[in-house]
Order: structure tokens, then sequence, then C-alpha cells
């Protein structure tokens, strides 16, 4: 015990933060993007100002990620729900995807990051669609963080759309029903390879999933902070890797030995 105590602290760094270790790094990170609307009220502005902070903070998290060695981000930026909000602000939020696509991929594709979206993209304006595509395109080769950008995305959604694309392929001859298995049905979700995630943030202090990643946050570390999204930073972000890097993940095994 005494001896755990004193190797615990020895790792601590002068100010008394426990470094992060490079080589237990959560490989897939995933954020739910939450709590424009509360940061803005907070301040007596409309909401719309609190999805343009959330812009914002966006590029400075997906280039702190792709810095700390993270392989895969997939942040939550519109719901298969969010279409119930009003009008007005769904199609801000349709203007505020379009504006930080056309105002960062070329940077983001400077920093080596590659683009993908998942989501029900038919469903987006024709526009959208194609700079979309084009932001893809543009970064599909590029070898650091792979940024999945989630939008009119529902995990359910993405379930039922697997489940219509394995039957017709199964119609078709393409797949034997034998082959479905766990992987063959990741392979048909919109996360493809990716399917797995070590580590799940939500901020603004509530704690639900919100349709988001059904299927691949089956074994995900979970942490949560009040922090509203406009507010969060990479030290933040330092904060939710430490705290995975002290969980013990036993995927329904037992307890390592020490
Ligand atoms: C998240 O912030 C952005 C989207 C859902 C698109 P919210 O707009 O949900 O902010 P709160 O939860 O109302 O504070
Ligand atoms: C989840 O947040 C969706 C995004 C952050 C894009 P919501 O604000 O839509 O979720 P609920 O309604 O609080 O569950
Ligand atoms: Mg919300």
């Amino acid at each position: 015990m005494l001896k755990s105590l004193f190797q615990k602290q020895s790792k601590q760094n002068n100010d008394g933060i426990v470094p992060i270790d490079p080589n237990n790094m959560p490989a897939h990170v995933a954020i739910i993007m939450d709590g424009n609307g509360r940061w803005a009220k907070r301040r007596g502005l409309p909401r719309t100002m609190g999805h343009r902070a959330g812009a914002d903070v966006l590029k400075k998290i997906v280039i702190a990620a792709n810095d700390m060695g993270i392989k895969a981000l997939t942040v939550y930026g519109f719901s298969t729900e969010n279409w119930k909000r009003p009008e007005q602000e769904v199609s801000l939020l349709m203007s505020l995807i379009r504006e930080y696509l056309l105002g960062n991929v070329r940077d983001m594709h400077e920093h080596n990051v590659r683009i993908r979206f998942i989501g029900f993209i038919g469903g987006l304006s024709d526009e959208l669609q194609r700079i979309i595509k084009d932001a893809e395109d543009l970064t599909m080769n590029n070898t650091g963080l792979t940024l999945q950008l989630a939008i009119n995305y529902g995990g359910r959604d993405e379930i039922v759309r697997a489940i219509k694309d394995i039957v017709a392929d199964v119609q078709t001859g393409t797949i034997e029903p034998g082959a479905i298995t766990e992987d063959a049905i990741s392979n048909y979700l919109f996360t493809k390879e990716f399917s797995n995630v070590d580590l799940l943030i939500r901020p603004s202090g509530d704690y639900r999933i919100s349709n988001f990643l059904l299927w691949q946050l089956a074994y995900a570390e979970f942490w949560f902070t009040d922090a509203n999204w406009p507010d969060f930073t990479p030290q933040i972000l330092e904060d939710a890797v430490r705290a995975f890097q002290q969980r013990e993940r036993r995927f329904g095994g037992l307890k390592t030995e020490e």
C-alpha cells in the first residue's frame, strides 16, 4: 500500500500532475459536444453564439488530440433528433458546419488529419454533401488523426441502415448469413474500422449518450465534466486521458494480477 502510494507520487512532475503515459493512450476518443446553449444563456447571449464558440473550440481540440497521438476522434455535431429544434437553429447549425469545413479543412489537411463523416449524409443539402465529399477526398491519404464528424448521426439509425444493407447483401448472395459476425456488422456501420471507442467524453453535466455510437461504446470508458463545450480546453482533454489511464479495463475478464 505504502509502496504503491510512493510509486504513484514519484511519477508526478513538479506541478504534482501525473504525466500522460504515451504508451497507454486511448486510440479512439469520442466527444458529445454538448452545452453550447447553456454556455450562451449563462452569458445572456443567443444560443447561436454558443454554437459559434463551440465550433472554435473544436479546432483547438482536433489539433491537441492529433499532437497527443490519439489515432481517432469522433465528435457528435448534429443528431438525427436535432432536426426537432426550431428551424432557425437548425439552419444556423447547418451553415456553421458549412463555414467550419470551408474555413478549416485546408488547415487540418496541413496537420495531416484525415476527415471522415458519419451519419446519413444523403439527408443534408446538396451543397453540404459536396463540401463533405471534397473534405474526405482531400484528406483521405493523411496518416495523422482520423477525425470522424457525426452529422445527422443517430446510433439507432446507423443500426437500421446496417441491417437493411446486410439483408440486401444476403439477398444478392454477397454475404452468407453464417458470415454475419460482430466484425462483419462493424464493417456495415458508418464508423467501419473505427468501431471500438476507448474513451467517451461528455461535457455539460449531462450523463447520457443521446443515441451516440450505441454499438461502438460497448466497452468504452466514460468520463464526464460540468464544463460546457465552449469552455472545453486541451487541458480538460488531458485530464480525461489521465483519468482513462487510471482505469482498469477488464472487458468481462478478471483483474490482472499485480
Ligand atoms: C450542443 O449544444 C450542440 C448541438 C446539439 C448541435 P446544445 O445546443 O445541445 O446546448 P445545450 O445542451 O442546450 O446547452
Ligand atoms: C447530443 O446533444 C447531440 C450533440 C451534441 C450533437 P443533445 O443536446 O441533442 O442531447 P440531449 O437532447 O440533451 O439528450
Ligand atoms: Mg444539448
